[in-house]
C-alpha cells in the first residue's frame, strides 16, 4: 500500500503495510540509517525521531500514524552542514562513546530544549529516558546545561 511520509522536508511515497514501524520505513525503505534500532519495544530511545517537533520512538509507531506529519531524523538537524547548538555541545563535551545511542539521544535532547530551554536536572532525568550502554549520562547532562547557558 502506498503511503506518503515527509522526512526532513522531503515527501516520500513508499509501498509498505500501514502497520510497518516508522523506523523500518525510515531505515530500510528510505535508506536513512542514522536512526538506530536498539530494543524494538519503545524502551531504549535509539530510534527517536521528531514528529512535528515532538520526540517519538519510531520502532513502535506505525508508519500510517506519521502520514501528514513533519518527520525529522538526525540527518535533518544540521541545515546546510551547520551543526545545531546541541550537536556542537556534543562535540565540545565529547558526549558520544561508541555512539550507537547518540542520534536518538540528540533527537530527544533537541526536542526537550525546544520545549524547555533551561531544564533542571530533574527535568532532564524525567525527559531523557534514553538508554546508553556506555554510560554517557553525566556528559549528556553537562552538554545540555552548556546549551542552556548559551
Ligand atoms: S529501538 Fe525504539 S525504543 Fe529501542
Ligand atoms: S554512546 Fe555507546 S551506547 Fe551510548
Amino acid at each position: 500500500m502506498a503511503i506518503t511520509i515527509t522526512v526532513n522536508g522531503q515527501d516520500h511515497s513508499i509501498d509498505v503495510e500501514p502497520d510497518t514501524p516508522l523506523l523500518w520505513a525510515i531505515r530500510e525503505t528510505i535508506g536513512l540509517t542514522g536512526t538506530k534500532f536498539g530494543c524494538g519495544i519503545s524502551a531504549c530511545g535509539a530510534c527517536t525521531v521528531h514528529l512535528n517537533g515532538r520526540a517519538v520512538r519510531s520502532c513502535t509507531l506505525p508508519v500510517s500514524a506519521a502520514e501528514g506529519a513533519a518527520i525529522t531524523t538526525i540527518e535533518g538537524l544540521a541545515a546546510g552542514g551547520t551543526l545545531t547548538a546541541v550537536q556542537e555541545a556534543w562535540v565540545t563535551h565529547q558526549v558520544p562513546q561508541c555512539g550507537y545511542c547518540q542520534s536518538g539521544m540528540i533527537m530527544a535532547v533537541t526536542a526537550l530544549l525546544a520545549e524547555r530551554p533551561h531544564p533542571g536536572d530533574d527535568e532532564i532525568d524525567a525527559a531523557i529516558t534514553n538508554i546508553c550502554r556506555c554510560g554517557t549520562f553525566a556528559r549528556v547532562r553537562r552538554a545540555i546545561h552548556a546549551v542552556a547557558q548559551g
